[in-house]
């Protein structure tokens, strides 16, 4: 499975995956699932939302076992986050029927659509929508940067985009979703231990900020007539760092645009965005609030036009005890049970379906990425963890 998918969406310059919702690579790593799913004689079905799935007895008869992850990347992404959930789920579906598993729960595998959110800036839009934690209309408000909507990305996919939104009927049909994922930290590595069991997502978001100054000839305008909004952008980094390090939260501008991004011109525009993340919703609205009052303090005093916009945002997770307690157990006591900074399909569908993660060692910690990396020992033990946990969740 590694092999086919090792060439999909890489980019030869970085080594880094750019597998972008409803991109070219995404249709490949689409049609490599759709293989998997075929040649193991499950029932393949696509939801409302462009999620794909993957079913082992009736999808219909409810209390279904499921899992998976997504096959989309960031820009330059690393080969695991995401891939490894889903690849682990059929090598895991492999396992049971190498073990002679007998199922009395349906099992599915899935692939959440645009997980990662590079192309339209909102991440888990296939969970989110299926959940009902993104609108339809909202749905279609999003832009990637050439103006392209989700819909006509969908439509030029080839996927129906006609009933986008909530699919509670589905959801109500699934009695546990499992997620394997690679550990985006060294939390595992430090505990040396190659599997772990997740306990919470942390309150996460993104927030665009739009500096608008005035364009103008980078040589024969003097410093103290522009407008400049290229400094304020600056500054703003700065004081997020700082007021990161002070609160004890993430805050990270990973992502920038400049208008008219020429050498030569000061800009017009340079619009920002600020990923930022706490343990916790209190430190998260302190640091948010501490570095926009920054930002418009700078603006102020540079004659900068600023407008904050919040384009998402994921509360807390506390993934349910039960569950949580149920993989222990079939686990062994004694596994690690850690929280997590990283965002996921889980931690979008616990809301409404019980639902527990599985952590893979990360000796690096280093993630969206090239750089990212999991040893194959590290992700054997993963699949069978998720094994054992699929044998004792869907079998007698
Ligand atoms: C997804 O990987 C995220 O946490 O941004
Ligand atoms: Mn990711
Ligand atoms: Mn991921």
């Amino acid at each position: 499975m590694w092999a086919d998918l090792k060439p999909i969406g890489r980019n030869a310059t970085s080594n880094g995956y750019r597998r972008y919702a409803w991109s070219g690579a995404d249709k490949d790593c689409r049609t490599w699932f759709r293989a998997q799913a075929e040649s193991r004689g499950l029932t393949y079905e696509v939801d409302r939302n462009g999620n794909q799935w993957a079913w082992q007895g009736d999808p219909q008869a409810g209390d279904a076992v499921v899992t998976g992850s997504h096959l989309d990347s960031v820009p330059d992404g690393g080969a695991f986050d995401g891939p490894l959930g889903v690849v682990s789920s059929f090598a895991a579906l492999d396992e049971l029927r190498r073990r002679g598993a007998e199922f009395t729960k349906p099992l599915a595998i899935t692939n959440f659509g645009d997980e990662e959110g590079a192309r339209f800036g909102l991440a888990c839009v296939g969970s989110r929508l299926a959940a009902g934690q993104l609108t339809p209309e909202k749905a279609h408000e999003l832009r990637d940067a050439d103006g392209i909507s989700l819909p006509q990305a969908m439509e030029a996919a080839g996927y129906d985009h006609s009933a986008i939104g909530p699919d509670p009927e589905r959801l109500s049909r699934i009695g546990a979703f499992i997620e394997l994922h690679v550990e985006q930290g060294r939390a595992l590595d430090l505990t040396d231990h190659p599997v772990g069991i997740a306990s919470a997502i942390w309150p996460h978001g993104r927030w665009r900020f739009d500096f608008h100054g005035e364009a103008n000839h980078a040589g024969t305008t003097r410093l103290e007539d522009r407008r400049d909004p290229m400094l304020t952008y600056a500054e703003t980094v700065i004081a997020a760092r700082r007021e990161a390090q002070l609160t004890g939260a993430l805050a990270t501008f990973g992502k920038v645009s400049v208008e008219p991004n020429g050498v030569n011109a000061i800009p017009s525009l340079v619009r920002g965005w600020l990923d930022s993340r706490a343990a916790d919703q209190v430190t998260l609205d302190q640091v948010i609030a501490a570095i926009e009052q920054a930002a418009k303090a700078e603006a102020a005093r540079a004659g900068i036009d600023l407008r904050i916009t919040r384009e998402s945002f994921t509360p807390v997770v506390e993934f349910e005890h039960a569950l949580r307690d149920e993989l222990a157990r079939i686990l062994s006591r004694d596994i690690p049970v850690l929280g997590t900074g990283a965002g996921h399909d889980a931690g979008i569908l616990s809301a409404s379906v019980p639902t527990a993660m599985l952590f893979v060692r990360n000796p690096t910690g280093i993630s969206h990425s090239p750089a990212e990396y999991a040893a194959e020992d590290d992700c054997v033990a993963g699949v069978i963890a998720l094994a054992d946990v699929l044998e004792g969740l869907a079998c007698t």
